[in-house]
């Protein structure tokens, strides 16, 4: 008490609204969202594939969007990660590792395996295996054959999926 006391109401509540961070599951007006889905995902007809049949999350902290998350199921054993995007400026604070462990846990008993596609970029390859997925399969030529313009990631044109797997 005496250590809140000479801290001092004012700072004590700006101290816990850095702490405050939350993870909701939305389920009205998903189309708010759009902006910080088309980083993840960037046509937004195929985002439009899964939003409505898909879960999603809207990680906040400090009461400000920070990260954005959907997932669907494709069978009785599997769901799929069909979009996660973290807003540029907040990128690598560990908020998308955050979003990755809250649909972990939020999967037990609902699933057996999380699969992710992927196109061939090292750095979001990279993130999903330390995360502790691991190579699944190859879906040639999907983001030549389902997106209307050349989706470039780091200079490169992306062209295969590759698909990721992570038993729950
Ligand atoms: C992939 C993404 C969601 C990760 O979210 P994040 O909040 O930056 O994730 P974290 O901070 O928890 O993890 C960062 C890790 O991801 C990797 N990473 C991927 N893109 C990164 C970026 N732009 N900046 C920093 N780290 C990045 C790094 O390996 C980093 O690991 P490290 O912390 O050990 O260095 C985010 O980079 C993003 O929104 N990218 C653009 C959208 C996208 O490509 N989505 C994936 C579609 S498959």
């Amino acid at each position: 008490m005496r250590f809140l006391r000479s801290m001092g109401l004012f700072n004590f509540i700006l101290i816990l609204q850095c702490l405050y961070m939350e993870i909701l599951e939305v389920t009205e007006n998903k189309e708010q969202y759009i902006d910080l889905l088309l980083l993840g995902d960037e046509q937004e007809n195929m985002i439009m594939k899964y939003l409505h049949k898909g879960i999603l999350f809207a990680l906040y902290d400090d009461y400000d969007l920070k990260t954005v998350a959907v997932i669907t199921k494709e069978d009785e054993n599997t769901f799929e990660l069909q979009n996660i995007a973290t807003l540029e400026i907040y990128q690598g604070k560990g908020y998308g590792t955050g979003m990755i462990k809250h649909i972990i846990g939020y999967l037990k008993n609902k699933c057996k395996c999380l699969i992710v596609g992927t196109g061939e970029c090292e750095k979001i390859m990279l993130f999903y295996e330390k995360l502790g997925f691991t190579y699944s399969h190859t879906v040639e030529d999907f983001f030549t054959k389902n997106y209307d313009h050349a989706i470039i990631e780091d200079g490169v044109q992306l062209k295969d999926k590759i698909y990721y797997k992570m038993k729950i």
